[in-house]
């Protein structure tokens, strides 16, 4: 299978930018990585962080191998403007021969935003743009950065033609095709938690691991919203490697009892430590977070397939996502598409 970045209409080095940044542990920092080409188009060098204290992207690149002037560095986020506990990667570029740039995107962050690259094409670089392969890897960036918003939440969908999101006729618990699978697995590589309902855990008994691309030690938080069901006891066991959030009190070390009329999303990823959440959820679930519209993101994958029989996407979420919710983006993904959707 093509990469499947390259549906979503990156160029082949930011794919692997992309990917090599997933593949690093930085926060609080961004994931940051960076790919240098000679003029055969051939990589002559990887660049990555890997959290405070550490080299940039550009830096740990710059450090390993010399930069000449037909060279295209690809950087997943604009190189940093500022001095920090590391120096300015702007300033440091400028001191190599790098003419051409492709950047992720612009830094939210005030002390650069904007202020590199507008330093770049006045030193008359060429500088171009990939965007949104920061907003990929590091979704919650933006939240951090500005809205001062304590954590960003991502829903995911997929349905047939038809909107049905289960098939009851089928043994095959996929509807989409494996390209909207492997977007999945980069969406569940980008998030510290994933969450989902009791009966996809149940009926579909997802891993909720990161397969399919290659990224390695990503391992999210599993979190299962388990509601008033008391037979949990064997379901626990099976998944000892899930949160339970229940409506009742239970002894165990993986059970969370907050689901009450009170429950507070932020309440439960700040006890587990949580910025960035993917809820693969059924209907309960993207009705509960669309309703109280505290979606940032929303990904809806959909085959050209219909299904005859099973579980509708509710009326609900879908109005919700036309009214409370723009569309950015519809991205062909073969015998799929995926569209996705922003808070408004
Ligand atoms: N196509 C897809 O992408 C996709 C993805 C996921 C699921 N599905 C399908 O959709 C169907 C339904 O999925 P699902 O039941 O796992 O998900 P769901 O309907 O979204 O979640 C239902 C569970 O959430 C519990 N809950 C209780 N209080 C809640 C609260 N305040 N907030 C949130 N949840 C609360 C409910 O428990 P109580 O009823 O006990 O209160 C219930 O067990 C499944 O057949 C699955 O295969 C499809």
């Amino acid at each position: 299978m093509d990469n499947p970045l390259s549906y979503l209409n990156y160029s082949k080095f930011m794919q692997d930018a992309i990917i090599a940044a997933l593949n690093t542990k930085a926060f609080p920092n961004p994931k940051v990585a960076a790919v240098l080409t000679d003029n055969n188009g051939n990589i002559k060098s990887t660049g990555v962080h890997h959290g405070p204290g550490t080299n940039h992207a550009e830096m740990d690149l710059i450090s390993k191998t010399t930069i000449e002037k037909d060279d295209i560095l690809y950087v997943t986020l604009e190189p940093c403007f500022h001095s920090d506990t590391s120096p300015s990667c702007a300033l440091e570029l400028l001191n190599t021969s790098i003419q051409n740039i492709v950047i992720g995107d612009l830094d939210v962050d005030p002390r650069t935003n904007g202020k590199s690259i507008e330093l770049f094409k006045n030193k008359g670089l060429n500088i171009q743009f990939e965007y949104n392969a920061n907003n990929l890897i590091n979704p919650h960036y933006v939240n951090q950065k500005i809205n001062e918003s304590t954590n960003t939440l991502i829903g995911k969908i997929a349905s047939s033609q038809n909107d049905y999101i289960y098939n009851d006729q089928s043994d095959d618990k996929y509807i989409s095709n494996n390209i909207s699978l492997a977007l999945t697995h980069i969406l569940r590589a980008s998030v510290d938690g994933i969450a989902i309902g009791k009966n996809t855990l149940l009926i579909d008994n997802p891993k909720l691991d990161v397969r399919q691309i290659n990224i390695k030690n990503s391992n999210p938080t599993k979190i299962v919203f388990w509601g008033s069901d008391p037979n949990i006891e064997t379901h626990l066991s099976k998944n000892s490697d899930f949160f339970f959030i229940t409506s009742f009190n239970h002894q165990a070390d993986n059970v969370i009892s907050l689901l009450d009329e009170n429950f507070e999303v932020n309440k439960l990823l700040k006890m587990l430590n949580i910025n960035s959440l993917l809820i693969e959820g059924g209907n309960y679930l993207h009705k509960y977070f669309t309703a109280n519209a505290i979606y940032d993101k929303f990904y809806w994958f959909k085959s050209m397939n219909d299904i005859t029989s099973g579980i509708k996407f509710s009326d609900e979420v879908i109005n919700s996502l036309q009214k409370n919710y723009k569309l950015i983006n519809k991205f062909p993904l073969k015998d799929n598409h995926l569209t996705t959707y922003t808070y408004i």
